[in-house]
Parts: structure tokens; sequence; C-alpha cells
């Protein structure tokens, strides 16, 4: 069986990226030893997708994929953007999210996307699959679910947050469920392994 190393360590991506990807194994930084944290010193998801994948593709010698991904809220000029993980000054889910919802007070437009942005090494070569969700932020948070700003976040078309909506729901709609599939389909031209 073909191997594949996810280059991260936050266990919100991992639990979602797991139960889409059959039919290959996949490795964590754990089981390759690496317990490093990956620097991500880039403005754009690519340039942090690609440094990430790239570093653990040297420490591993092995095909390697990463996530980059993030919040985007319109009114704050697409920010937290590629500083999601640490927006308020250090690595705090909690923070974070009161941080958009205090800088979002007496805004009328709530508008945001989350983006995710995967870098894929294979074979020496360097491929990207991208993928978006369109929805709004509301006043408080709802739902336990999910991580980062999932509970105060609702995808467009629904009226529960991410924090709310089981994950298989979240999976067939997220940024990070509809990037996944585009490398899913993708690993299956290539290695002929199992999509479902
Ligand atoms: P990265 O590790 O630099 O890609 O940081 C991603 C950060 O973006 C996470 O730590 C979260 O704050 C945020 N984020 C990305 N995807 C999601 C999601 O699906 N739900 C909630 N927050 C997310």
């Amino acid at each position: 069986m073909h191997q594949l190393v996810i280059a991260s360590n936050n266990q919100g991506k991992i639990r979602e990226i797991r139960p889409l990807i059959n039919g290959i194994e996949l490795l964590s930084l754990k089981d390759i030893g690496f317990t490093d944290e990956i620097p991500e010193p880039y403005h754009t998801f690519e340039e942090n997708a690609l440094v990430k994948a790239i570093t653990i593709q040297k420490f591993s010698n092995k095909n390697v994929f990463a996530d980059d991904s993030g919040l985007c809220v319109n009114a704050l000029g697409g920010e937290p953007g590629v500083d999601s993980a640490h927006y308020c000054g250090e690595r705090n889910d909690e923070k974070n999210l009161r941080l958009v919802l205090e800088k979002l007070k007496g805004e009328a437009d709530r508008t945001a996307y989350y983006k995710a942005l995967i870098c894929l090494i294979w074979d020496g070569e360097v491929y990207y699959f991208e993928g978006t969700c369109e929805g709004r932020i509301i006043e408080e948070k709802k739902g336990s679910g999910g991580f980062g700003y999932d509970p105060i976040f609702i995808p467009d078309g629904y009226e529960q947050t991410f924090g709310e909506l089981p994950l298989e729901i979240k999976n067939q709609i997220s940024h990070r469920g509809k990037a996944v599939k585009k490398l899913v389909a993708w690993l299956n031209e290539k290695t002929g392994m199992n999509e479902e």
C-alpha cells in the first residue's frame, strides 16, 4: 500500500481528513518521529503549505501533504487569514474567536469564508488543491464541535454553526472537505487507490 504523511500537528484538521482518505496508509508526524514545530513564516496560504510540505518531505523522504487554511472575514479585509491560528498573538482558539467577535461588534457585514490550500509533494513534484466555504459570523458562539472558529461560523445554506453540525456534514461542504476530495481524486487517478 502507498504511504502518505500528513504534515500537521493540528488534531482538528487530522480528525476531519482521516475519514476522507482510504486505500492509502496515512502517517502522522508522530509516526515518522517529527516532534518540532513546523515554521509558517509567509503571507500566503500557498507559501505556508509549501514550506510545511517541503520541511516534512525532506525529513521523511516520503510523499507528503500539508494543509494551510484560515478564516477570511470580509469586513476585516480578509483577516485573520493566514494568521488564523495565532490571531490574538498566541495559539488559542477561544481567544482568537473572541477577538474576531470583538472586532466585528456593530459591523453589518458579517460575511466570511474559510479557505484551505493543500500542498502535495508526490515523487518530488508539487501539486496544489484548494477549497473554500462561504458563510457568516454570528454574534455569540454556538456548539462545541469542530475546532478553531467553528462555533461562530455558519456556512451558507445552513442555520447551525460548524460547532453544531456533525463532522459528516462539515466534511461534505467545508473548504477542507472540498480540497481533500480533489486530492483524493488525484491520488486515485495516480495510484488506483480506492476513493471510498
Ligand atoms: P494553519 O495551521 O496555519 O493552517 O492554521 C489554520 C487555522 O485556521 C486553525 O488553527 C484555525 O484557527 C483556522 N481554521 C482553519 N480551518 C478551520 C476550520 O475548519 N474550522 C475552524 N477553524 C479553522
